[in-house]
């Protein structure tokens, strides 16, 4: 009986195992096929399902910027306030202040009046306590940052409709509209006198500051709970970039590599079922198998699968690990990461969020590496991605002798240590010893508040 039931765990796990399988002949497939369809992207509107979205960036920060300046960023389950001083090339960033306000779960499915006016009201509390009477900007009109990591048509630097929501958001009315008209006048209610200088997804915000810091930032990733990238394009290499080029020369492009997807893929039931529940059937297909938000479901739904087909688990009722979105990903890390003799943090993870008790070691052993096949997975198609922007610009090739930095941004980058180890060794992997020698991934904490502070710099009339 005990026998049996371990056996049909293990087939569970094997086949899994083989639908996660992602070879380097596979991945290499992934960075040739997301190589194509970002050049369909640029190509024309609506060319690829990888929007390849003009930023209207057209320059990074040089390090000279000066002045105080205030960012937002919203784009997960926090937004931000942010308060930057930038003091020039010899002081850099005098100062920084932020405070981090969590959005109550309604209004991310509500209407965009209440979203933008839930934000608006905490940006005037955030200037009041900063500021208090008297303030620097008596006769100057604050300029902010909006950082908004949502894939948006931008219309210049400043302006911008929503195309679609992503991640956990659903609000039906914001969606074609100015995201930045409607934080404009939410401001105007709340009495809040502020320019919004720049309009920026945080890949861009994470590139800008990534590049502020080191010169050779040319890619800015977000692996947190959605995954994007953003990078910087040759103007001329984009058909669809209409009227005069950017004196630079250059335009950050923001892939939204997200909703990226291809039959090279390794999808498996779980994905399939995810997606078909998810607030966005059939979008965000990459995303949903690599980003933050989806691995501790996918996990679930494995385990779920588990307890079905054999009693492993023991006599449990399965109302928990029924429950949608109940492991989270720092749980599975948190399990990924056990080095206890016994998994004890395996066994108390089971036994709080799932309700198993009484679990054998093998067992534990087996959640682990359940674990450890949906994060490779995703770490090693977040390198695939990688490699594809890198090919597609022509760095880590053979003959290039430049240094090619990667700033990524996101907690399952900085907290999943394990992703982060599996991430950088596939770039070599796909790369080759050498090639790789060049290419370098750097943690840029915080990033997007920083970056659309320092783009509303450059911006700053
Ligand atoms: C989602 C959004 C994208 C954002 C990413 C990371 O993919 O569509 O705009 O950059 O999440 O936050």
């Amino acid at each position: 009986m005990v026998a049996e039931a371990a056996a049909a765990a293990e087939r569970v796990v094997a086949e899994l195992r083989e639908a996660c399988a992602a070879s380097a002949a596979r991945l290499n497939e992934v960075a040739a096929a997301m190589e194509a369809e970002m050049r369909a992207g640029l190509r024309e509107e609506g060319g690829s399902k990888v929007k390849m979205i003009i930023s209207y960036v057209d320059n990074l920060p040089t390090g000279n910027e000066e002045g105080v300046f205030y960012a937002l960023d919203l784009g997960g389950t926090n937004f931000r306030v942010l308060r930057v001083h930038l003091a020039g090339k010899e002081k850099r960033v005098a100062k920084r202040e932020s405070k981090e306000v969590s959005i109550p779960p309604h209004l991310m499915s509500g209407n965009a009046s209440e979203l933008f006016g839930f934000i608006a009201s905490a940006l005037a509390k955030y200037i009041t306590s900063e500021e208090g009477h008297s303030s620097v900007f008596d006769d100057k009109q604050r300029e902010l940052g909006f950082t908004f990591s949502f894939p948006v048509r931008q219309t210049s630097i400043a302006s911008g409709t929503l195309i679609k929501w992503t991640k956990a958001f659903s609000i039906d009315d914001a969606v074609g509209e100015d995201v930045v008209a409607e934080l404009q006048t939410a401001m105007e209610k709340q009495g809040v006198d502020m320019r919004v200088a720049a309009l920026i997804n945080d890949t861009v915000g994470t590139l800008a500051a990534g590049r502020y810091n080191d010169e050779d930032v040319v890619i800015g990733v977000i692996l947190g709970t959605g995954s994007n990238a953003a990078y910087v394009e040759e103007a001329s290499t984009i058909p669809k970039l209409e009227g005069e080029l950017p004196k630079s020369g250059n335009m950050v492009i923001n892939t939204e590599w997200g909703n990226f997807d291809s039959s090279c893929l390794p999808i498996t039931e779980y994905d399939q079922a995810l997606d078909e529940e998810s607030l966005n059937p059939g979008e965000q297909i990459f995303e949903k198998l690599i980003s933050g938000m989806y691995l501790g479901e996918i996990v679930r739904r494995v385990l779920l699968k588990i307890a079905s087909q054999s009693s492993i688990f023991g006599n449990v009722s399965h109302t928990k690990l029924k429950t949608r979105f109940i492991l989270r990903t720092p749980d599975i890390s948190a399990m990924h990461h056990d080095d206890t003799p016994d998994l004890r943090i395996v066994a108390e993870k089971l036994a709080d969020n799932l309700k198993i008790v009484d679990t054998s070691l093998v067992t534990r052993k087996m959640v682990v590496e359940i674990c450890d096949i949906v994060t490779s997975r995703s770490a090693r198609l977040a390198a695939a991605g990688i490699v594809g922007i890198l090919r597609k610009i022509g760095r880590a090739v053979p003959g290039d002798k430049r240094q090619s930095v990667v700033a990524i941004d996101g907690g399952l980058f900085e907290h999943y240590a394990e992703f982060r180890k599996c991430l950088e060794s596939t770039l070599v992997e796909l790369l080759g010893e050498e090639a790789s020698k060049s290419v370098a991934v750097k943690l840029t904490k915080d990033g997007s508040g920083l970056g659309a502070a320092l783009i509303a710099a450059a911006q700053s009339q």
